[in-house]
């Protein structure tokens, strides 16, 4: 039987996830994969009152386990420059790294990787993006023979959550506070509801399937918090879904990376993914569309991204793909203002009948066409309509023109996702 000695830097929720799930699942991994895994040093500058981690010793500096006679070094502390440069003291130690960390991937992993393969050293990352669904390994090898044209999904459970909720009728405040509790969300949850945890994610998909650089020059980050549960109502009358998508699109060799909510038709596979779930939608050369869906975050589910690299590990003597050599260059990432999206519009207004005529004049002076300006049951101040096909900077111009409109009190849009 093999056997490989690890060295677990960080001891938090993810950490002793990992701790827990090893050893609940230690017989059964010895059987369904021939291996011994074996925890030897956890650095931690604390100990967790949660979790007893029984005669694994703990070092106090979490760069000692880095110099230790271990063959991997799991780094689970989070965050990003010091989770940098406790990544480089491992690979300059000639350990192989696992990390569940998607922020320090995105800003730094040109670099790491680059260091990793020039020490043929390997650093695996599966459970940084959608934690223990498969994914990552998906796309460098399964798929590996596959032009892949469109990534898109929710990758953040936490944002999946809240709009989830929200949607049966929850405000947004408690339920985030829900998401806290469980452990979906992150130590700081702005990253979750400002859409940067998703941005990290697509980022790392696309520059896997797409070459683009980590970090990547171009991105639109939008996030959740302006969401109410009148666009959920609207939506739905409309036929659709509200979700947050994360998208890394490549059309002939443009590619477009961005993170915002979107309204997907009812009737998707994505629409239909609720709570913590993730979803992730492929568009492949030749196996078509691919989803992939399961639980994106939470202690379990990293635990078990964590070990499928564990086992990866001792399984190849292959490096892994890495393109750091032929990445996409920052030209080839399109300008998000130049994207096309039909648009849904909600206006809050004090008087419709007049307000309704400017809409329609100002969408004619724009050239954007509007079949419906749809007057809302529940809520007489509320008005709601959805545009053609538009480039995303004339969206934007519209946007304000509609401000400043008499009577308009305020003004919502979220852009559509064409199927
Ligand atoms: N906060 C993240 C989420 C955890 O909600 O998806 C998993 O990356």
């Amino acid at each position: 039987m093999k056997k490989i000695n690890i060295g677990i830097c960080g001891w938090g929720n993810v950490a002793t996830g990992l701790y827990k799930a090893i050893n609940k699942n230690h017989e059964l991994i010895k059987k369904q994969a021939n291996l011994d895994i074996c925890i030897k040093f956890i650095g931690a500058r604390r100990d967790n009152p949660k979790c007893n981690p029984q005669d694994v010793e703990i070092l106090r500096d979490i760069f000692d386990v880095t110099h230790q006679d271990i063959d991997v070094v799991v780094e689970l502390i989070g965050g990003v420059e010091t989770a940098r440069e406790l990544i480089l003291s491992a690979l300059k130690n000639k350990k192989h790294v696992i990390t569940a960390n998607k922020a320090v991937i995105f800003h730094h992993g040109d670099e790491l990787f680059n260091i990793a393969s020039k020490n043929n050293i390997k650093i695996l990352y599966e459970s940084a993006v959608c934690a223990g669904t498969p994914i990552i390994k998906v796309l460098q090898e399964e798929l590996a023979g596959n032009k892949i044209s469109k990534i898109s999904g929710m990758l953040n459970g936490t944002t999946n959550f809240i709009l989830s909720e929200m949607e049966k009728g929850a405000d947004f405040d408690p339920t985030l506070a829900i998401a806290q509790e469980k452990g979906y969300a992150e130590p700081d949850p702005s990253f979750d509801i400002n859409g940067i945890d998703a941005a990290h994610k697509i980022g790392i998909l696309s520059y896997i399937a797409h070459g683009t650089s980590l970090p990547p020059q171009k991105f639109y980050i939008e996030g959740i918090s302006d969401i109410t549960s009148t666009d959920f109502k609207n939506a739905s009358d409309l036929g659709y879904a509200i979700k947050h998508l994360a998208v890394a699109n490549q059309i002939n060799n443009s590619i477009e990376l961005r993170a915002h909510p979107a309204l997907v038709r009812k009737e998707s596979i994505l629409a239909s993914l609720q709570g913590v779930r993730n979803g992730i939608e492929i568009d492949t050369d030749l196996v078509g569309k691919i989803h992939i869906t399961g639980s994106g975050a939470g202690q379990e589910s990293t635990a078990s991204g964590l070990i499928s690299d564990i086992i990866h590990l001792s399984n190849n003597n292959i490096p892994l793909a890495d393109n750091t050599d032929e990445k996409a260059s920052s030209e080839s990432l399109k300008e998000f203002n130049t994207i096309l999206f039909q648009n849904y519009f909600s206006i809050e207004v004090e008087d419709d009948k007049e307000v309704n005529q400017k809409i329609i004049s100002e969408a004619d002076n724009n050239n954007i066409k509007i079949e419906e300006i749809i007057s809302n049951k529940d809520k007489p101040s509320n008005v709601y309509f959805i545009t053609n096909l538009v480039k995303e900077s004339e969206a934007s111009k519209f946007l304000k023109q509609l401000k400043v409109i008499e009577f308009v009190k305020d003004i919502k849009r979220i852009r559509i996702e064409s199927e």
